[in-house]
């Protein structure tokens, strides 16, 4: 699903987040990122995503090569994306469901289906009170999992997710790896930065630690040390 040979990023000014990254994960697999505040978490996750190109080597994911996408090549691996990022980007005046919901209307899911399918995901990551709560009046925590209900409902081949438990008490962060582990089930392939021990520990997958922008295996069965 992700191939990465010798990717870097260097930003316009200057910063050189990823170096020499190399990395692949295969169909289905989970795989956490993890490293301190600053390392390229972000940044990495982006770069699967499309929103920011690399600056050296070669990067593939879900077959479309990224160093020369074209818009149309980044919209096919939209679609075929969920992400979460830091920032949620709900949309406010907008009730949880209608949040999630939406993820499926664009994609001409008529509304009964939609409604049973957004529902049924808001019950898994615990939110089954809140569906009708206008976003901007739930919790952080309550937020961040909207965001991933929205993120999951479209069941996409790639989910991306950026801190995904950051603001979660141990229940909340329980429907997480739920989620998270369903996703699985379904051949998803998952990846997930986080500094949460709490996360790894419910739900074991492959450990990256990344490092002043390099990737450093550190757990995780069948694969080398290095990669
Ligand atoms: N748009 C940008 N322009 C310039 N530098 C950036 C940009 N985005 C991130 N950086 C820099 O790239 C480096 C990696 O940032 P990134 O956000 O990927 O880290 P992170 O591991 O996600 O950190 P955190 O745990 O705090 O979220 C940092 O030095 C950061 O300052
Ligand atoms: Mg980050």
């Amino acid at each position: 699903m992700i191939h990465a040979r010798g990717v870097a990023k260097v930003y316009e000014n200057g910063t050189q987040a990823l170096q020499e990254i190399d990395l692949q994960v295969a169909a289905g697999e989970l795989v956490y990122v993890v490293g301190a505040s600053g390392a390229g978490k972000t940044t990495l996750l982006k770069l699967l995503l499309g929103m920011e190109k690399p600056t050296a080597g070669e990067l593939e994911v879900a077959g479309i090569s990224l160093g020369k996408a074209q818009a149309e090549d980044i919209r096919r691996l939209r679609r075929l994306t969920g992400a979460v990022f830091q920032d949620f980007k709900l949309i406010p005046g907008r009730t949880a469901l209608e949040n999630v919901a939406l993820s499926l209307r664009v994609l001409g899911v008529p509304w009964s289906e939609n409604r049973q399918r957004s529902l049924a995901v808001l019950e898994e990551v615990g939110l089954a009170d809140r569906v009708g709560s206008m976003v901007q009046t739930l919790s952080w925590g309550e937020r961040q999992r909207v965001a991933l209900a929205r993120a999951v409902v479209r069941e996409p081949r790639l989910l991306l997710a950026d801190e995904p438990t950051g603001n979660l008490d141990a229940t909340s962060v329980g429907f997480v790896a739920a989620v998270l582990a369903r996703a699985g089930e379904k051949g998803i392939t998952r990846v997930v930065a986080t500094h949460d021990t709490r996360l790894l520990e419910m739900l074991p997958g492959r450990v990256l630690l990344l490092e002043g922008g390099r990737l450093h295996q550190v757990a995780g069965a069948g694969r080398k040390d290095r990669q």
